[in-house]
C-alpha cells in the first residue's frame, strides 16, 4: 500500500473513532541496515537507509490530559492519564509511546492530551525497527502538538531513552536516527561516537535492494542484546579502551594470550565489522558491488561465528544467496538488525529481481519449512508530518 492511501486511510479510521478530522498525520519509516551491526553501542560504525515501509500516527490533542491510543494492527486500544508521571503499561507496544511521551512530559509539565490512531506496514519484531518507527512517529506528533521542534540528536536520544527504560532494550541510536534523517536515494554512514551523519549516493538504478524476513524471532533475543553489549563492555574494559571503535586488529591480536576465547571473538566481530563498514560506503558511490556483496558475506560470517547472533533461518537464506551467485544477479547479502531472527538484507541485480524473489521463496520453504516474505524498497525520506 502507498503512503497516502494508508495516510488516508488512517485519518479515516481516526475520524471514526474520535468524530473529527485529525490535525496532524505523520510518518516515520523503519530502517535496513546494508552494514555495520552491532557497531554502534560501540561508539562504531553503520551504514543503514530508512525504507518505504513505516508507521504512520493520525493525532489531535485533547484537553483533558488523556491518551487514548488505537492501533490498526493489533485492534488494541491502550489508554492511560498525563495527570501523573507515565507508567509502564499494556498493550506492550504502547511503552514505545509511553516512553516517548514521557520524555515531553519531563520537558514539558503541561503536555496536553493525545488521541492517535496508529497503523504500520513494518513487520513489528522483525528487525526493521519497527519500534523505532512507532517513536520517531510519536515524538514527530509530540513536536507538532508543542509546536515546538527538536534538534534531531536530541529527538533520537528521547526516543532511545524511550527504548531502554519502557521497554528494558539497551539499543544504540542506529535504529531512531535513521528514522529521523534517512534522505531519499542515500545511505546513511553514522560515526556513533561523533554522531555525525554522511549521506551515501545510492541511486545506480541496476541495484535493488532485497529485504528477506524469515517470519522467525526466537526467543531470549532481548536478553542476548543486552549480553553483547556487556561482553563489549568488558572487552573494551580488557583492552584498555573506552570503547570497541577505538581498539585495533594488532592491539587485539597482542592480548589474545590472556583474553578468553568469548570475549576475543567479540571484539574481533567489532573491530572487522567497523573496517567493513567503511570499506563499503567507500564502495558503493564507485558502483564496486562485487566488492560491497563481499563485504555483506564477511559480515554475516562474523555476525554467525564470531558473535553468536545469526539462526538457522537466516544461515539459510545467506546459503540460498551464496547458491544464486553473481551469475543469478544476487551481489551479497547479510543478516539486518540484531540478530536471532527477523530480516536479511540483500543486493541484487534489478534485472533478476522477480526470478530471485521466486528462487528466495521455494528454496527458503524447503530449507526451513517457512513462509518468506520477500520485499524491495529504495532508500526512503526520515520523519515527517504529512498533513
Ligand atoms: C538493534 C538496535 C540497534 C543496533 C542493532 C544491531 O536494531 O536497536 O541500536 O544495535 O540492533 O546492529
Amino acid at each position: 500500500m502507498s503512503l497516502d492511501l494508508m495516510a488516508e486511510r488512517t485519518a479515516t479510521l481516526f475520524a471514526r473513532c474520535f468524530g473529527h478530522p485529525p490535525r496532524w498525520v505523520a510518518a516515520a519509516p523503519g530502517r535496513v541496515n546494508l552494514i555495520g551491526e552491532h557497531t554502534d553501542y560501540n561508539s562504531g560504525f553503520v551504514l543503514p537507509m530508512a525504507i518505504e515501509q513505516c508507521t504512520v500516527i493520525a493525532a489531535d490533542a485533547n484537553d483533558n490530559r488523556d491518551v487514548t491510543l488505537h492501533s490498526v494492527t493489533t485492534g488494541e486500544t491502550a489508554r492511560f492519564s498525563l495527570r501523573q508521571a507515565i507508567q509502564r503499561g499494556e498493550p506492550a507496544w504502547s511503552n514505545y509511546v509511553r516512553g516517548v511521551l514521557a520524555g515531553f512530559q519531563r520537558r514539558h509539565k503541561n503536555l496536553p492530551g493525545l488521541d492517535a490512531v496508529i497503523d504500520s506496514s513494518l513487520p513489528y519484531g522483525g528487525g526493521l525497527a519497527s519500534s523505532a518507527a512507532l517513536e520517531v512517529a510519536a515524538a514527530t506528533v509530540a513536536e507538532s502538538m508543542l509546536d515546538r521542534p527538536l534538534k534531531s540528536l536530541d529527538k533520537a536520544l528521547l526516543c532511545q531513552r524511550a527504548e531502554h527504560e519502557f521497554a528494558g532494550v539497551p539499543c544504540g541510536i542506529m535504529d531512531q536516527f535513521t528514522s529521523i534523517l534517512g534522505q531519499k536515494d542515500r545511505a546513511l554512514l553514522l560515526d556513533c561516537r561523533s554522531t555525525t551523519m554522511t549521506p551515501i549516493l545510492m541511486t545506480d538504478p541496476t541495484v535493488t535492494v532485497l529485504i528477506v524476513n524469515t517470519n522467525v524471532r526466537h526467543k531470549l533475543a532481548e536478553s542476548k542484546y543486552a549480553e553483547r553489549r556487556a561482553e563489549c563492555e568488558s572487552a573494551a574494559t580488557r583492552l584498555g579502551v573506552s570503547a570497541l571503535r577505538e581498539a585495533t586488529v594488532e592491539q587485539l591480536e597482542a592480548a589474545s594470550a590472556t583474553l578468553e576465547p568469548v570475549v576475543l571473538r567479540r571484539a574481533r566481530h567489532v573491530i572487522t565489522e567497523n573496517a567493513r563498514t567503511l570499506q563499503a560506503a567507500q564502495a558503493i558511490p564507485e558502483s564496486d558491488w562485487p566488492k560491497v556483496g563481499r563485504l555483506m558475506y564477511e559480515s554475516h560470517a562474523s555476525l554467525r561465528k564470531d558473535y553468536e547472533v545469526s539462526c538457522p533461518e537466516l544461515d539459510a537464506v545467506v546459503e540460498i544467496a551464496q547458491e544464486i551467485g553473481e551469475a543469478g544477479g544476487m551481489l551479497g547479502c547479510r543478516m539486518t538488525g540484531a540478530g536471532f531472527g527477523g530480516c536479511a538484507v540483500s543486493l541484487v541485480r534489478t534485472e533478476a529481481v522477480p526470478l530471485i524473489r521466486r528462487k528466495i521463496d521455494h528454496a527458503y520453504e524447503r530449507k526451513s519449512g517457512r513462509q518468506a516474505n520477500i520485499f524491495v524498497s529504495r532508500p526512503a525520506d526520515g520523519a515527517r508530518i504529512l498533513k
